[in-house]
């Protein structure tokens, strides 16, 4: 798991085939250098952070036919390709990292349907979008209101937006997206924020909070922790909610505060 959102001080679960270097002193990147370095691995390792979200936040999503859909911060783009087979009508995945959109193209799914943007500079007309998703990436950005202000612009009215990030406890407990590489740890620059600076940020900007569910590890992700060799960070990684899914909606246009 070298490439999972890291627990640097709760317990790091990353590859053991990667634990035999001696530990060192994380080094401190910006989102770009980081992504660029942690692309090539980034879809290589099972991911404990990412099995737990997939698995509740996929059982909360609609029926998405015919939808325009965004994938926003898409990565290597594991949402846009689940989304597709799920039968958006259109969707579209937008990302910083030119690393990371290298790998997503590379998928023959998604290949095409992707773009090179910051979150807070969308290249989309007005009222495009009837779903959004944005998973693993609020942390980066600095300025949450003016992403949120672009999404409000580009989505519909009505338009459901889901979002997922490490659970503000594990990052107040010091849990940190990053990974290792070849010889040492890296973690890539975020701005933690509590549940309820999130919450705010969106009902700002237009958007009603319909679900905000902690999720913690369970039984299913155990294997995971095991394959990695890191099976005794288990139990405590189960005591801290880990990751953070909330569903928004956006308001009609008369009636945002
Ligand atoms: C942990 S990865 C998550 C990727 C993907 N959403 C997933 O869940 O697998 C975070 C992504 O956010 C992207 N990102 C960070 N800041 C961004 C910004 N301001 N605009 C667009 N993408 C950004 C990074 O390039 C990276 O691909």
């Amino acid at each position: 798991m070298s490439q999972i959102p890291t627990a640097s001080q709760s317990g790091d679960i990353r590859s053991s085939s990667c634990s035999a270097a001696p530990r060192s002193v994380p080094s401190y990147v910006s989102v770009v250098e980081g992504y660029e370095r942690w692309a090539p691995s980034y879809d290589e390792a099972p991911n404990p952070l990412l099995h737990l979200e997939e698995s509740k936040l996929t059982a909360l999503l609609p029926d998405l036919s015919g939808k325009h859909v965004l994938d926003l911060a898409c990565g290597t783009g594991r949402w846009l390709e689940k989304l597709l087979a799920r039968g958006a009508g259109v969707g579209i995945g937008v990302d910083l990292s030119t690393a990371m959109l290298r790998v997503a193209g590379e998928k023959p799914a998604i290949a095409g349907r992707l773009a090179q943007a910051d979150c807070l500079a969308l290249p989309f007309r007005p009222e495009v979008f009837g779903l959004v998703l944005c998973s693993f990436a609020l942390g980066h950005i600095h300025d949450l209101g003016a992403m949120v202000s672009e999404l409000a612009r580009v989505t519909r009215s009505g338009a459901e937006v889901f979002v997922s990030d490490l659970h503000p406890e594990a990052y107040a407990r010091g849990w940190r997206t990053g990974f290792r590489d070849t010889s040492s740890a890296v973690q890539i620059e975020v701005f933690p924020r509590t549940a309820e600076e999130l919450i705010r940020a969106f009902h700002s900007g237009g958007f009603e909070c319909l679900t905000n569910l902690p999720l913690c590890f369970g039984e299913s992700e155990k294997s995971i922790f095991a394959r990695a060799g890191k099976i005794h960070l288990f139990t405590p990684a189960c005591q801290v909610p880990a990751v953070v899914v909330c569903h928004f909606r956006r308001a009609p246009t008369g009636t945002r505060t």
